[in-house]
Parts: C-alpha cells; sequence; structure tokens
C-alpha cells in the first residue's frame, strides 16, 4: 500500500498514479520513495508486462518536484536530491518492460523529467510541459538538462529551459516530446491499448530492444548526468534560489540578484 500513489492491475498492465491533487502532484520526498517501490515492483512482479504513469485530479500530471522541501538545503543535499531523482528515472528508463506517461495536464520540472524518463509519451490536448526551474533560480536536476536535449534538440531545449516557458500539447507533439494527443477521457484507454499490443510480443525483445535503444541514445552523456547533479546542488547555496523559492511560495514574482 502507498500514501501517494494509487496503483491498479488489471489484464497485465500497472496504472500508477501520482495522487497529491491539491498540491499538483509535486514529487515529495514520499512521492519520490513510493516512486522506487513501485519501479521496484514493476521489474519483479512477473504479471506486470508494462506500466503507466499518471497524475490525479484535472489539472496536473505532475507540476515539479516540491518547492517547499526546497528551503534550507546545503550544496551537498541539492546534490543528493538530484542524485536520487536521476536514479529513480533511470530506474524506469531501463526498465525492461514498457513504461508510457500518460500526461494529463502539467509536466513541469521534475514532471516533465518524470514524462521523459519513461520510454515514451502519451498527454491530453490540456497538457502543458516544461522546464521553468530557472524561475526559481536553480536548474533541472532529474536528468532534463540531458533528456529534453535529446528528445527535442538542443536549440529547442535550450530555449525552453532558459526561458522556462510552457510547451502546449501540439508543440510538444511537433517536437517529437509525445507520440500522441489523445481526448482526456481517452487518454488511459488508449495507453492501456498500446501497452496491450506490445504485451503480446515477446518479453524478452522487448527488453533488449528498451535496452539497445537506451544504449543509442547514450553518446557519452553520462558525465552531462553527473554535471548537472553537481551544478543542481551548486544552485542551493545561492541567495537567488533562496530568492526564487520563497517567491514561489509566497505567491510573488522574485527579484534575482546574481548571487
Ligand atoms: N511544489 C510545491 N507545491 C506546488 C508545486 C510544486 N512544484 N506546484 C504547485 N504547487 C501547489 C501550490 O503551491 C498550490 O498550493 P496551495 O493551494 O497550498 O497554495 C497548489 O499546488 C495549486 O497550485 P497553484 O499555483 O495555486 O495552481 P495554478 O493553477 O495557479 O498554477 C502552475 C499552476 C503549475 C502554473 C503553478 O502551480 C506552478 O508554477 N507550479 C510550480 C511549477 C514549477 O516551478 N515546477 C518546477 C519545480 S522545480
Amino acid at each position: 500500500m502507498y500514501n501517494t500513489l494509487h496503483t491498479y492491475l488489471t489484464d497485465n498492465i500497472l496504472t500508477v498514479t501520482i495522487n497529491r491533487p491539491d498540491k499538483l502532484n509535486a514529487l515529495n520526498k514520499t512521492v519520490m520513495s513510493e516512486l522506487d517501490e513501485v519501479v521496484t515492483e514493476i521489474y519483479l512482479n512477473k504479471e506486470i508486462k508494462g506500466a503507466i504513469l499518471t497524475g490525479a485530479g484535472p489539472k496536473a500530471f505532475v507540476a515539479g518536484a516540491d518547492i517547499s522541501e526546497f528551503q534550507g538545503l546545503s550544496r551537498e543535499e541539492g546534490e543528493a536530491l538530484a542524485k536520487k531523482g536521476q536514479d529513480i528515472f533511470f530506474r524506469i528508463e531501463n526498465a525492461p518492460k514498457p513504461i508510457l506517461a500518460a500526461v494529463n495536464g502539467f509536466a513541469l520540472g521534475g514532471g516533465c523529467e518524470l514524462a521523459m524518463a519513461c520510454h515514451f509519451r502519451l498527454c491530453a490536448p490540456t497538457a502543458k510541459f516544461g522546464q521553468p526551474e530557472v524561475n526559481l533560480g536553480i536548474i533541472p536536476g532529474y536528468g532534463g538538462t540531458q533528456r529534453l536535449t535529446r528528445l527535442v534538440g538542443k536549440g529547442k531545449a535550450i530555449e525552453l529551459m532558459l526561458t522556462g516557458r510552457m510547451m502546449d500539447a501540439q508543440e510538444a507533439l511537433q517536437t517529437g516530446l509525445v507520440n500522441y494527443i489523445i481526448e482526456t477521457d481517452e487518454l488511459l484507454t488508449k495507453t492501456r491499448e498500446i501497452l496491450a499490443i506490445i504485451g503480446e510480443k515477446a518479453p524478452l525483445a522487448i527488453a533488449k530492444i528498451i535496452e539497445c535503444a537506451n544504449l543509442a541514445d547514450e553518446g557519452g552523456l553520462g558525465d552531462g548526468f553527473l554535471y548537472e547533479q553537481e551544478a543542481f546542488g551548486e544552485c542551493f547555496v545561492t541567495e537567488d534560489m533562496k530568492e526564487g523559492a520563497s517567491a514561489f511560495l509566497e505567491k510573488r514574482k522574485p527579484q534575482f540578484k546574481g548571487k
């Protein structure tokens, strides 16, 4: 039993719903450790042939890491936070069974990073994608600087990360971030249909395809992930990060000083 996740196994497909709708399903410590557990369940439970990650409520898939847990983190704690997030998301990306994101609303910051760690993505017409960390005086730390760049190309990725702007579903489709836009009330059904098709194939071949595709994608970016962790940690000792997180929680515009 999970506190922040709702899970449902039917026809060999595990649907995992991140369930903190009042906080737009933000990834706090509990959600992260429960995601870690559910990924282990996906790896080990032979009845599970594929999984779907989605968010509870009408507004959000996941609106990012929980900003209220950022206050007072040291550089080392910031770096450790990024490492933990990256490790869990690597396990999703390297799972031997397909894990798809059904993006039902905002997928921002850690939410966009979570969706990008999945093998591919479907979204509702209302979905919004972005890496708005720059608004808080930090950078993406759960693999976003690396995966966004691979998925949408460097120019688009840098633009999105520097401006912090959101992409709508159409733009996400055009850039290749999502494979399909599906009406909200059909999103889970369609995602299950795709997983059912994959579920009829040879499991060992599925696992190898995922492994090979991940290898093709690597291109020496391992160092990029490590560098991202360190840079994320460094952001946590800046005055601007404290100002950015406080401004979000106090619902005001941040005043950044470059310190
Ligand atoms: N961390 C913690 N709490 C969050 C959150 C996050 N990433 N995203 C949303 N919430 C909380 C809000 O603080 C608010 O809580 P409250 O009702 O107790 O005040 C609640 O979720 C609803 O969010 P709200 O901002 O009121 O909704 P909105 O529709 O006006 O705006 C967003 C939606 C997604 C644009 C806005 O919530 C937002 O910008 N979130 C942060 C996105 C972000 O920077 N993510 C990266 C984090 S590293």
